[in-house]
């Protein structure tokens, strides 16, 4: 049965209450990525860095779902093939909302990672400079969320789903950052049929056999529904 594979990014988040990156006021005008996610940044000043994530840590753990992440839940209970759900998003509302197996190209803010060992561990709610790692006891962790200039993890699994996805749907994002923006040319030599579903048309549109605007909240349900019906 046909594979359905979506990558999310911030924007099916934005109903939740948690900011975009590049809309107006987002993220990225409040503050300088080079400050707060590069590993740059992390090392020149590791405070400013835990301020940042732990303000976000504590906003997304008091987030709920909204539709769009519930609607995918449901097209996972009832899609006869395998639907994957990549997001660049590290909110964890995928999981929220009862969405399984997905995959966190950019990490999670609920992860810890000790730049010493490398050990991982659940973050707690704050983080703060000096924080202890469990298993080796140097005092660097960071939050486990990849930063500009590192690679994203999981990606020869994401490029397996590319592969074989007969449907490849992106959903809240702008397309400006890669190899997630390029995730669409993968399934379309892969003969997946693509569509976007987006507040406004992203960078790549116009690489997608099919647009759909609107916030994410109206047009994910719809989407799902009508999928099913036809499946
Ligand atoms: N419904 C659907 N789409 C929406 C909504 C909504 N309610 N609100 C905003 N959007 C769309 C915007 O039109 C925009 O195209 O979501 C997209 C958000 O784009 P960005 O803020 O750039 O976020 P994203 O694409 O996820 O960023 C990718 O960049 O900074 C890095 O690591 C960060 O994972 C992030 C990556």
């Amino acid at each position: 049965m046909e594979k359905i594979v979506i990558l999310t990014g911030a924007g099916i988040s934005a109903e939740s209450g948690l900011g975009t990156f590049r809309d107006e006021g987002g993220l990225w005008a409040q503050h300088r990525i080079e400050d707060v996610a590069t590993p740059e940044g992390f090392a020149r000043n590791p405070a400013v860095v835990h301020k940042f994530y732990n303000a976000r840590r504590v906003q997304a753990a008091q987030a709920q779902p909204n539709p769009a992440h519930i609607a995918l839940t449901h097209l996972q209970r009832n899609w006869p093939g395998e639907v994957i759900i990549v997001t660049q998003n590290v909110d964890g509302l995928h999981e929220a909302a009862g969405s399984e197996n997905v995959i966190h190209m950019h990490g999670t803010l609920a992860g810890a990672l000790c730049t010493t060992c490398d050990h991982r561990w659940v973050a707690p709610p704050e983080m703060s400079v000096g924080e202890p790692c469990p298993a080796c006891g140097g005092p660097t962790a960071r939050p486990d969320v990849v930063w500009f200039g590192e690679m994203p993890y999981f990606m020869d699994l994401i490029y397996d789903h590319l592969a074989n996805a007969a449907i490849f749907t992106s959903i809240g994002t702008s397309g400006q950052v890669y190899p997630a923006a390029a995730f669409v040319h993968e399934a379309t030599m892969s003969g997946a049929r693509t569509v976007e579903l987006n507040l406004d048309p992203s960078s790549g549109a116009s690489s997608f056999d099919q647009v759909i605007l609107g916030p994410a909240s109206e047009t994910v349900p719809r989407w799902v529904q009508k999928l099913l019906r036809e499946s």
